[in-house]
C-alpha cells in the first residue's frame, strides 16, 4: 500500500460559526480559531478541515457563497485568514478548505446576472427549464423539503435548486462553468492551502433530460438521480488534470449516495480522482421514506455489517475516511452512544476506540473530543438550521407526522444538535462568548467543557490524545489489513488488524450489559495493552466485559 501524508492523519471539522467568538456578536470567527489553534496542537490532529468561511448570506450557513474569494464579514478579513493559515503551518497543522460548487449562492453575481435574461453571457451557467403544463419542469424535490425548482418572473422560467432556493445548482456541463471553478481553486491552492473537502460533489452532473424520478410510496417528490450521475467521474478527472495533480493535497468528497463501487472510482489507488470519500452508508442506515426523519436507532449488527464491508472492501484499492458524526449528523455520542450520565464517558471512550482503530483517516468533529451530546431543543424557535424549520412544516402540514414526533425527530436527528457553542469553560456561554451566541449552548456546559477536561487525566480528551498519538507510533494502525472477529455477536465489535510483524485485537462492548467473550489465542500471551476505556488488566482466556467497555490489545507476531 503506497504511503500518504493524509492516510497518516488525523482530521479535526471546524464549523466556524460555533466555534469560538473573538470579538463578543456572538459568532464564531477566523480570530477566534487563530486563538485556540495551541489547544488542537495539544489534542494531536495533522490536518483542519474548515467548513465554508466564504462570503455569504448565510442561508445555510455558509454553504451559499456569494463570493468564492472573499471572506465573509462576520469571520473576519482576508488577513485574518492569511495570519490563521501561516500559525497553522507553523504549528505543523495543514489546513483543507470546503469547496461548495454544485451550487452558488443566488446572489452570487453568476447567478444575479443569469437570470437577468435568456440570452445573458451567465444564463447557462444555472439550469433553466420552461414549466411543464403550467408546473415544475419535473417531480424533483429538493433536500430541505419542497420542490427542487423555483419559478423566477423575470424571464418566466424555473431553475434547478438541489438545496434552498438560495442555493442555485450550477450547470457543470458548461465548459465555462469548469473553468471558473478550477481556476477559483487554484488561486486558494497558490495561497497555501493543503486540501479540499467537496460539498455534495458526488451530485454535480445531473441525468440527461432532467427525467421525473420516482415518488417513494408515501412520499411527496420524486428522486431526482443526481447521485453518480452520467459525468461525474469525468469531471472529477479533469478537475484533478487541472488542479490538484499541481500541488500536494488531501481531497476528500461528499459523497450522499455512494456505494462501495463507486468510491473505488472517486477514490481510487491511481490518483486520478481524490483521495477519500464520506460514505453515507452508515450514517443513512436508520433513514427511509421521510429520509433521515425517525426515531430509529441503528442496530449493532447493522453498524457491524456496513463498517466490515468499507473496511474489507476497499482494501488495496481505496482509502476509506473514518467518522461517526459532523455538522450535519446529530452528536455521534448520543446516536451511537450513551449520553446518560452514567455512560456518557465510558461510551464516548469506546467509540472513538472502535473508529480510530480502524484503517482510514480519522476525522474528529468539534467538540466530540470532549463528548459534546445533542442540545436536544424542545422548540421550534431555538432552531436555526434552515432543514430542521423546513421539514418541520412540511411534514407537519402535510399530516404526515405529528408536530410532537417532528420535534421529538428534531431533537434526534436535527443538525442543530451538532452546531451549538464549542463548550470551553464552565462560565458564561460556555467561554464561546461575551456576547450572545446565535444558537443557545448546550445546557451541560458546566459538566461538560474544555477547562474542566484538560486538568483531568482521564478526560475523554485526554483519551482521544492518546489514540492520536498511538497511530503516530504503530504503523499497522494505519496500514494494516482489517477482519471482523465474532461476526454474530450482538453486543460486541471486535476485529484485528494486521502487518507484517505487527497484529492488533480491538474489543468494544456496545451495550449497556455485561459482554462475555473469549480472547483469540495469539493474544492470551505475549500481548500489550494499548489503550483501555476502564482500566483492565486482566486479560485471561474469558473477559466479561462491563457495559462500554473497550480495549486494545496489541503484539509483536
Ligand atoms: C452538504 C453540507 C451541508 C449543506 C449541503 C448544501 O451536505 O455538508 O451542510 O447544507 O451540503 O450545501
Ligand atoms: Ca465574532
Amino acid at each position: 500500500m503506497d504511503k500518504k501524508w493524509w492516510k497518516e492523519a488525523v482530521v479535526y471539522q471546524i464549523y466556524p460559526r460555533s466555534f469560538m467568538d473573538s470579538n463578543g456578536d456572538g459568532i464564531g470567527d477566523l480570530n477566534g480559531i487563530t486563538s485556540r489553534l495551541d489547544y488542537l496542537k495539544d489534542l494531536g490532529v495533522d490536518v483542519i478541515w474548515l467548513s465554508p468561511v466564504y462570503q455569504s448570506p448565510n442561508d445555510d450557513n455558509g454553504y451559499d457563497i456569494s463570493d468564492y474569494r472573499a471572506i465573509m464579514q462576520e469571520f473576519g478579513t482576508m488577513e485574518d485568514f492569511d495570519r490563521m493559515l501561516s500559525e497553522m503551518h507553523k504549528r505543523g497543522i495543514r489546513l483543507v478548505m470546503d469547496l461548495v460548487v454544485n451550487h452558488t449562492s443566488d446572489e452570487h453575481k453568476w447567478f444575479v446576472e443569469s437570470r437577468k435574461s435568456k440570452d445573458n453571457p451567465y444564463r447557462d451557467y444555472y439550469i433553466w427549464r420552461d414549466a411543464k403544463e403550467g408546473k415544475e419542469p419535473n417531480n424533483w424535490g429538493s433536500c430541505f423539503s419542497g420542490s427542487a425548482w423555483k419559478y423566477d418572473p423575470q424571464t418566466e422560467m424555473y431553475y434547478l435548486h438541489l438545496f434552498s432556493t438560495k442555493q442555485p445548482d450550477l450547470n457543470w456541463e458548461n465548459p465555462a462553468v469548469r473553468k471558473e471553478v478550477f481556476d477559483m481553486m487554484n488561486w486558494w491552492c497558490e495561497k497555501g492551502i493543503d486540501g479540499f473537502r467537496m460539498d455534495v460533489i458526488s451530485m454535480i452532473s445531473k441525468p440527461e433530460g432532467l427525467p421525473d424520478g420516482k415518488i417513494p410510496e408515501g412520499g411527496l417528490y420524486g428522486d431526482s438521480g443526481c447521485v453518480n450521475g452520467p459525468h461525474v467521474h469525468e469531471y472529477l478527472q479533469e478537475m484533478n488534470r487541472e488542479v490538484l495533480s499541481k500541488y500536494d493535497l488531501m481531497t476528500v468528497g461528499e459523497c450522499a449516495g455512494v456505494t462501495i463501487e463507486e468510491a473505488e472510482k472517486y477514490a481510487s489507488a491511481d490518483g486520478k480522482e481524490l483521495s477519500m470519500v464520506f460514505q453515507f452508508e452508515l450514517v443513512d442506515l436508520a433513514s427511509g421514506t421521510y429520509g433521515k426523519w425517525t426515531d430509529k436507532r441503528v442496530p449493532l449488527k447493522d453498524f457491524k455489517r456496513v463498517m466490515t464491508a468499507w473496511q474489507t472492501e476497499l482494501e488495496g484499492k481505496a482509502w476509506n475516511s473514518l467518522f461517526l458524526g459532523n455538522h450535519d449528523q446529530p452528536r455521534c455520542l448520543s446516536r451511537f452512544g450513551d449520553d446518560s450520565p452514567e455512560y456518557r464517558v465510558v461510551s464516548a471512550k469506546m467509540l472513538a476506540t472502535c473508529l480510530h482503530m480502524m484503517q482510514g483517516t480519522p476525522y474528529v468533529y468539534q467538540g466530540e473530543e470532549l463528548g459534546m451530546t445533542n442540545a436536544y431543543f424542545t422548540e421550534l424557535k431555538d432552531y436555526r438550521d434552515i432543514e430542521s424549520i423546513q421539514y418541520f412544516h412540511e411534514y407537519t402540514e402535510a399530516g404526515i407526522y405529528t408536530p410532537e414526533y417532528m420535534m421529538k425527530c428534531l431533537m434526534l436527528r436535527g443538525r442543530d444538535n451538532a452546531r451549538t457553542p464549542m463548550q470551553w469553560e464552565d462560565s458564561h456561554q460556555a467561554g464561546f462568548t461575551e456576547g450572545t451566541p446565535w444558537i443557545r449552548v448546550n445546557s451541560n456546559y458546566k459538566e461538560i467543557n474544555a477547562k474542566q477536561q484538560l486538568s483531568d487525566p482521564n478526560s475523554i480528551f485526554h483519551y482521544y490524545q492518546k489514540l492520536i498519538r498511538l497511530r503516530k507510533e504503530k504503523p499497522v494502525i494505519v496500514y494494516g489489513t482489517f477482519e471482523a472477529l465474532y461476526r454474530e455477536h450482538d453486543q460486541i465489535f471486535a476485529y484485528t488488524r494486521t502487518l507484517e510483524g505487527e497484529k492488533l485485537l480491538t474489543v468494544c462492548n456496545f451495550s449497556e450489559h455485561v459482554a462475555e467473550m473469549e480472547i483469540p489465542e495469539e493474544f492470551q500471551k505475549n500481548a500489550e495493552c494499548l489503550i483501555t476505556n476502564l482500566g483492565r488488566k486482566d486479560f485471561g482466556k474469558k473477559v466479561v466485559l462491563k457495559p462500554y467497555e473497550a480495549f486494545v490489545l496489541y503484539r509483536n507476531l
